[in-house]
């Protein structure tokens, strides 16, 4: 059967725009760097590249990368890491691998496209668990998880933290989310790409060191600011389904550009460094719109992340969502995201805060609320 894929909403609105419009206010990526930037981190990393070697690297991925990737989960070693490029391509094999048509998915939702769509065009059936608007942030539901399953349910989905909310799962609901899943014999599919970006304080495991058929998403786009590297990688216990994802990669990249996989395990290895920084980004730009938003309490409800560099603020405008962030980015070149492209209902932006032009970008959207919007 034909795999029938819709329009990627959000990547086809970045298309028209990321690389035109002057003031990105949407972002979901943290600031990068250049490539001298990231080799200056460590002795001996310049001459290192300029060894690396251009041949085919491992399906697997580079061994000493997986070998450090493993260092971050507690339970896990380099046998439960494969490296893919990017985040997306783990989300498309793993669909692939671990569903068939017919089968029935549940899904956390508002989310990245992909996270359903992909189950969808396989021919699964997509039950949505809602995040729900509270008085002053996201809410989510553990009772209502449960009542989605069904005998046909295969796979939990998930993606914490929340791209485009920041709602960020607690332990607690990690753990209640495994039991759901142990009960019915469930997988659960983490996305965790914002991993590290959590503002609350609080540590929480990577879902793979959990619970025996998770598999974790994790990758350098994101909280390292590296997405031109396109490195990404799966984290999972268990062996069957990490071998089939293995074998199903010999047909989308085989594996990934040496280059890139010698870049990554140097921002690994000096992790510390670039995400202190770019939390202290985040945290710095989250103050400058509290204020921002206090000032328009008219205009819009807060929802402050909980954790990752984005959140989904409400919009209190009777103009529609779409036609707002349009007028915005023809006339004052300021790019938001409405929500029409998470096909939720609901008026929405997201903001992303992980770019050292925050500030500029905001004084821009003021500027524009100021003396320019007409209701
Ligand atoms: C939740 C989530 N998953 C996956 C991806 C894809 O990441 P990548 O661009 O590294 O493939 C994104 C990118 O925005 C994302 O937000």
């Amino acid at each position: 059967m034909k795999m029938r894929l819709k329009d990627f909403e959000l990547e086809v609105y970045f298309d028209k725009y990321e690389f035109t419009a002057p003031y990105l206010l949407s972002q979901s990526d943290c600031q990068s760097m250049a490539i001298g930037e990231l080799l200056a981190l460590e002795p001996g990393a310049q001459e290192n590249l300029m060894k690396t070697w251009l041949g085919y690297s491992e399906v697997r991925g580079n061994p000493g990368l997986r070998q450090e990737i493993a260092g971050l989960y507690d339970r896990l070693t380099a046998e439960n890491i494969l490296v893919h490029a990017g985040a997306q391509e783990p989300i498309f094999n793993f669909m692939n691998v671990a569903l068939s048509p017919g089968d029935h998915v549940v899904c956390m939702v508002p989310t990245y496209q992909s996270l359903f769509e992909v189950a969808g065009a396989i021919g699964c059936q997509v039950a949505r668990w809602e995040l729900a608007q509270g008085e002053s942030g996201w809410l989510l539901d553990l009772d209502a998880l449960g009542k989605l399953i069904t005998p046909k349910t295969r796979a939990i989905v998930l993606n914490s933290p929340n791209n485009p909310t920041g709602y960020t799962l607690s332990r607690e609901e990690m753990q209640a989310v495994t039991a759901i899943a142990r009960r019915h014999g469930l997988y659960v599919f983490s996305d965790e790409v914002y991993k590290d970006l959590e503002l609350d304080g609080q540590q929480r495991p990577w879902f793979a060191d959990m619970y025996e058929n998770a598999v974790s998403l994790g990758v350098m786009s994101k909280a390292y600011g590296l997405a031109g590297l396109r490195i990404g990688w799966i984290a999972t216990p268990n062996r069957q389904l990490y071998e089939k994802m293995a074998r199903f990669k010999h047909y989308t990249t085989i594996c990934s550009s040496s280059p890139s996989e010698y870049l990554a395990l140097v921002a690994l290895r000096n992790r510390d460094k670039i995400l202190s920084r770019n939390r202290a980004i985040i945290r710095e730009n989250l103050d400058l719109a509290e204020a921002f938003f206090a000032r328009h309490p008219h205009f819009f409800l807060n929802n402050r992340p909980m954790g990752g560099p984005i959140a989904f603020h409400q919009l209190k405008i009777k103009e529609p969502v779409a036609d707002f962030c349009e007028a915005l980015v023809a006339r004052k070149g300021v790019l938001l995201l409405p929500s029409t492209v998470y096909s939720f209902p609901g008026p929405y932006i997201r903001m992303g805060y992980g770019r050292k032009n925050f500030p500029a970008c905001l004084e821009k959207l003021e500027e524009y609320l100021r003396e320019d919007y007409r209701p």
